[in-house]
């Protein structure tokens, strides 16, 4: 093999590599993008809960509590929060057959960040 001919073999050899590395980059990027969970709580769970976690009318009818409130996320654990959204509690509806684990397994984290920054 001519010196240039060995080049060339490492160069593709090199792109090959690389260019798979990237490739599972990329696609292991869009796959965590995927679920947005601000989406989807605005989508399914905001005509009770509100955008802002604190409750609707209609979820302070049906007794929901305010996400925003210190108090409220101190007290409750994350597998409780976890097990609510999954199984339903009281009035609110079991979400295991709508949505995908990860997709609650995100909206159980996005739960916790509705906290108010502010404490009153
Ligand atoms: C039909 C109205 C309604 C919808 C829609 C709804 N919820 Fe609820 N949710 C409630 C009510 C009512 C409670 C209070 C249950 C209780 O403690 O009696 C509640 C409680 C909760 C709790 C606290 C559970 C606990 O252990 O105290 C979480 C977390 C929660 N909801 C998340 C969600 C998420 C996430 C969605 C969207 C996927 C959603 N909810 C959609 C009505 C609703």
């Amino acid at each position: 093999m001519a010196d240039w001919e060995k080049t060339a073999v490492y160069i593709t050899t090199f792109f090959a590599i690389a260019g798979s590395y990237f490739g599972f980059l990329t696609a292991f990027g869009q796959e965590g993008e995927e679920i947005n969970a601000r989406n989807l709580f605005e989508y399914h769970c905001a005509t009770c809960h509100g955008a802002d976690g604190k409750g609707t009318k209609r979820g302070h009818e049906l007794k929901a509590p305010n996400f925003a409130a210190p108090d409220w996320q101190s007290k409750k654990k994350d597998e409780e929060i976890l097990n609510s959204i999954t199984n339903g509690k009281d009035k609110m509806p079991r979400w295991s057959d709508k949505l995908k684990p990860e997709e609650i397994e995100a909206l159980a984290k996005y739960v916790r960040k509705l906290v108010s920054k502010k404490r009153s």
